[in-house]
């Protein structure tokens, strides 16, 4: 049980209180799980990471990465984070290797898993497959992307990111790109909307934001605003999130082909931007961001990759109980 002093201010006057948090051997399955003060410790936890060097506090763990999908990040920042901690690292990330390709059934790997490791990262092309797995395990689950579901921790390494760079996480934020299918943009509206950002969606007819997020960021009382136009928005924006179209995720190629390249982020496409525009991107990129904007201070995705590992360290020593 971690305690958090929070503070809330309400017509000049703070009011602090404290919030209980239990986050050993909780699953990260998906963003909607935690409160804004949990993501915020979470948050605390990532940056004390980065300013220390950390200690072997998992050694003798075990962390099991099963990715039934390809990953770069993700896997290997899970990987590299468990290592920097002391820890040890089994996994799959080639399904055609493991007994998968002989017919076992998710359910038997998970069984299985569970006795080698103490905590599992899985990454499923269906929808709902990290909670299954949580259900299953005995022992912590993260989730590293379900389908076009959720990618809890790419949340948790943006709202880093945009922290580190902004200062505050209620700011202008354009979501641009495949808002159907890309589950990291599902995570992170959900969460920005929680910390009070106000959300321009920009994507091409067919690729929009889901009803049932919309319906979410609503609820939740954040302002948002839908356009198939960058132009419309881009000078009124502190963030730009550009996102791949996720080709192996349309059940039609045809479909794919009317869309594929719609947007790409070079010069002139932010000549109207805010001076102090930051842009970012989960990555992979495609051809959505062209490389000549990699040298633009605007450009912060790299940095974001490299904040994944404080943040995951902070995730896998929060769920083995050790911070
Ligand atoms: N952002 C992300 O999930 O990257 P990978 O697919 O390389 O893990």
């Amino acid at each position: 049980m971690v305690e958090s002093i929070t503070k809330i201010y309400k017509h000049g006057k703070v009011k602090e209180y404290s919030v209980q948090m239990e986050f050993k051997d909780k699953d990260i399955i998906s963003i909607r799980d935690f409160s804004v003060e949990e993501i915020d410790y979470i948050l605390k936890a990532a940056s004390n990471f980065e300013k220390k060097k950390p200690k072997a506090i998992l050694d003798n763990k075990i962390l099991a990465t099963l990715f039934f999908e390809p990953s770069t990040r993700t896997r290997l920042s899970f990987e590299s984070a468990m290592h920097r901690l002391g820890g040890e690292v089994i996994g799959l990330s080639r399904p055609s290797v493991s007994s998968i390709a002989k017919g076992e059934s998710l359910i038997d790997t998970i069984k299985t898993v569970e006795s080698y490791a103490d905590i599992i990262v899985i990454r499923h092309p269906r929808e709902g497959s990290a909670r299954f797995a949580a259900d299953i395990s005995s022992k912590p689950v993260i989730n590293a992307g379900d389908g076009s579901n959720q990618h809890p921790t790419q949340t948790l390494l943006d709202l880093y990111t945009i922290k580190k760079e902004k200062k505050k996480l209620n700011v202008k934020v354009a979501l641009l790109g495949d808002l159907k299918y890309g589950r990291a943009v599902h995570s992170l509206a959900h969460a920005l909307a929680l910390f009070g950002a106000e959300l321009s969606l920009i994507s091409p007819r067919g690729l929009e934001m889901p009803a049932e997020v919309i319906e979410d960021i609503n609820a939740i009382g954040a302002p948002v605003y839908q356009t198939e136009r960058l132009d419309e928005v881009i000078g009124n924006v502190d963030v730009l999130y550009v996102t791949r179209i996720q080709k192996e995720r349309f059940p039609d190629p045809e479909e794919y082909e009317k869309v594929k390249g719609v947007y790409k982020i070079d010069r002139s496409a932010i000549e109207n931007a805010r001076q102090s525009l930051i842009i970012l991107h989960p990555l992979p990129r495609v051809d959505e961001i062209s490389p000549e904007v990699d040298v633009l201070p605007q450009s912060k995705y790299f940095q974001q990759v490299k904040n994944g590992i404080p943040v995951r360290m902070a995730a896998l020593a929060l769920v083995m109980g050790v911070i």
